[in-house]
């Protein structure tokens, strides 16, 4: 293409506001962001937003809203810009392409909050052209207790109660006793000021109805996510106490089903286990057999 039709063409689209000079590639926008709240460090969420654009181009300009409220803009000549809520939660220095028309394009948030959630778009425009394109990203705040004990009801009752604390959104709860699912009493929830979560689920059975040993486990997801957790027990009738305080009970957390692609965090997968504090005397004691041995072993090479 000669100039002279380049020139007409541009004059033919700026006539009719039509024709993409600029174009959107390729969103970056993660489906999920794992926000651990006891983590000082935790990884920046990295929105992107990939385009095509003539460096000939003239005003450009780059914009993200969430939920179509501006939240961030870019013009080449002048910083980054963020607005409102996101004012000291974005780094401006993030630099993603030394390309002069693209320095700045992605958006750096740093500690993001529970309520970043919401359908983020990219509009980028030119005097000539304008494109955007929006996709949906959840901040799932990982609970900062995840509970499963049971203890006698008197009556000759065991009950069975699951909770999480501090997590959002709201998470789902299901309790399974030797794998088969346990009815229980509808999920009990409050929200804090803070925005999280208080959850919990409990039921109760006559201990006559639950043989000894049996594995109970919770099951906690968060609906349209991949955020799964498990903990588990065995219930053994002699351990059986009266109380309503949270028994200490062997327990594990893992994730299942893990789908990489849409999870930002690797500690995601990470197998946790319970503080020291809240593990029975008999743990405690064999986890320390079991450094003893293991310690004695190594040394001895
Ligand atoms: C998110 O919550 C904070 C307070 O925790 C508030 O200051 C801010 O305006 C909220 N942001 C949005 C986008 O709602
Ligand atoms: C959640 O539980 C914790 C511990 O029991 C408590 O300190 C907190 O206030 C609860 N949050 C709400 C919203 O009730």
């Amino acid at each position: 293409m000669d100039k002279r039709t380049s020139m007409k063409i541009g004059l033919f689209c700026v006539l009719l506001g039509a024709c993409s000079a600029v174009k959107i590639i390729n969103l970056k926008v993660p489906s999920t962001y794992l926000l651990d709240q006891t983590s000082k460090t935790p990884d920046p969420l990295i929105l992107d937003c990939e385009y095509e654009v003539d460096e000939n181009e003239k005003g450009f300009v780059l914009k993200w809203l969430l939920d179509g409220q501006p939240v961030y803009q870019w013009i080449p000549s002048k910083n980054p810009f963020p607005f409102q809520s996101f004012k000291n939660r974005v780094d401006t220095s993030y630099v993603v392409s030394q390309e002069h028309l693209h320095k700045h394009r992605a958006m750096a948030i740093i500690k993001p909050l529970a309520n970043f959630t919401g359908e983020y778009s990219c509009i980028v425009q030119t005097y000539a052209s304008i494109d955007r394109r929006a996709a949906k990203l959840k901040i799932i705040v990982r609970e900062s207790k995840f509970d499963l004990s049971y203890y006698s009801n008197g009556d000759g009752e065991v009950t069975v109660d699951c909770q999480a604390r501090d997590i959002s959104p709201l998470p789902e709860l299901q309790i399974r006793i030797n794998n088969e699912l346990f009815e229980t009493e509808n999920l009990k929830s409050v929200q804090g000021e803070n925005g999280l979560y208080n959850a919990s689920i409990s039921g109760t059975l006559r201990k006559d109805q639950l043989e000894s040993p049996a594995q109970i486990e919770c099951l906690l997801t968060i609906p349209e996510t991949n955020y799964n957790k498990r903990r588990s027990t065995t219930y053994y009738e002699s351990h059986l106490k009266t109380t309503t305080t949270t028994l200490a009970t062997t327990t594990t957390v893992q994730m299942l089903q893990a789908a990489p692609e849409n999870l930002q965090k690797k500690e995601l997968y990470a197998t946790e286990s319970n503080s020291a504090t809240s593990l029975p005397k008999l743990t405690s004691f064999s986890i320390f057999v079991t450094i003893g041995l293991v310690s004695s072993r190594f040394f001895s090479r």
